[in-house]
């Protein structure tokens, strides 16, 4: 079966990016996905901010705009999903072509600019899950191009969503909405989480759920950036940052065709920046927050790496683009054997060390 998939990666390779997603998206919704049988390994069955996870390998945002197919990835051996960048409205996202494979470095070049269908049909979808699931779904949440009050966007979000999903992921590290990422800056970063905070704790006394949430921020950033925003998100009461979104660099070692496309950059160059990102968050969050790994992503001793860099779970979205969903199944095998050769029991123990 596995070969199958990979067959019909390959045949994929030779259609425009963005149509082939489209077509991976049909066919999942048609249940032509993979399915993973194998027996549940307790080795990689952790938590993460009181989240269940069966295994720490989740989806990133991204693959699943609309909340189309998360039942599908879990079924295909994800521990977790993640569907979204969601925006409370509509809307388009930038000309095509806009979604490059870069082939030779095993990365791709996107500048998507969160086309998606708008909190309507989204919360719908989420609504409609039927309970209980293999793993959590959490909702991305992001703001509108057009908005005049960005952080308002959040917080409907946030609001409408409530009860929808596992938990919440506040990305303000995409670099295809002119502006998104000054939200990362200590003031701004400030007013929206303080915003947030009023929003959720209102919700929670109306509901009595509370489930986590965690801000997504980009891997360009500094020593003292990270540091402030530890601290700002401390404060405000964030579970988690996830660490990280696509980055602007473009390294010398690119050699694709591609590679000056503007957009961010995802994949195999981004492992090691990221991964060094998110060990500057370790040493600034001193345990206050959760930490998820994502960033190039495409091996059980990727994963690894990201653990040891401090990261509770991890996330991948670019390499499926050269393996197909199979791919999850191969990493979580051979990130079981990696934890079990270095001594550790259980995913928790490596976290960080
Ligand atoms: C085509 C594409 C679309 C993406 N869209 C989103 C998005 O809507 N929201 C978001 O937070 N991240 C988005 N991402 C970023 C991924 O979630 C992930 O953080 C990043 O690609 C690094 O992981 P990877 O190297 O495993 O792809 C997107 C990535 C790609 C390749």
């Amino acid at each position: 079966m596995t070969d199958l998939y990979r067959t019909a990666t390959r045949a994929f390779h030779l259609m425009d990016p963005e149509e082939a997603h489209l077509l991976t998206i049909r066919a999942l919704k048609l249940g032509l996905g993979p399915v993973d049988r194998s027996p549940p390994d307790p080795a990689l069955a952790t938590t993460l901010c009181g989240l269940t996870l069966p295994n720490p390998v989740g989806l990133a945002a991204g693959f699943d705009k609309n909340a189309e197919v998360p039942l599908p990835m879990l079924r295909a051996g994800f521990g977790f999903v993640e569907c979204g960048t969601v925006t409370p409205y509509p809307q388009g996202g930038n000309p095509r072509p806009r979604l490059f494979r870069l082939t030779e470095d095993r990365a791709v070049i996107n500048r998507m600019g969160f086309n998606n269908a708008g909190l309507e049909p989204f919360e719908a979808r989420l609504r409609a899950l039927k309970r209980p699931l293999s793993g959590p779904v959490g909702a991305n949440l992001g703001a509108n191009k057009e908005a005049i009050d960005r952080i308002a966007d959040y917080v409907t979000g946030l609001t409408r969503l409530w009860g929808a999903c596992d938990y919440f992921t506040v990305n303000i590290s995409s670099p295809n909405t002119p502006g998104l990422r000054a939200l990362q800056s200590r003031a701004a970063l400030e007013e929206l989480t303080g915003r947030l905070g009023e929003a959720r704790r209102a919700m929670v006394g109306a509901t009595d759920l509370n489930p986590p949430v965690f801000v997504k921020v980009a891997p360009d950033l500094g020593e003292d950036e990270v540091e402030a925003m530890t601290e700002v998100a401390v404060a405000a009461g964030i579970n988690g940052i996830i660490v990280s979104n696509t980055t602007l660099a473009r390294p010398e070692s690119l050699v694709s065709p591609h590679r000056d496309e503007t957009g961010g950059l995802s994949g195999a160059p981004l492992m090691g920046p990221s991964t060094r990102v998110l060990d500057l968050f370790r040493q600034a969050a001193r345990g206050r927050l959760a930490l998820i790994g994502a960033g190039g992503v495409a091996s059980g001793d990727d994963a690894y790496a990201k653990l040891r860099a401090g990261a509770s779970a991890v996330q991948l979205y670019s390499a499926m683009a050269y393996e197909g969903p199979g791919l999850v199944l191969r990493i979580r095998r051979e990130l079981a054997a990696r934890l079990k050769a270095e001594g550790f029991a259980s995913v928790a123990e490596a976290v960080g060390v």
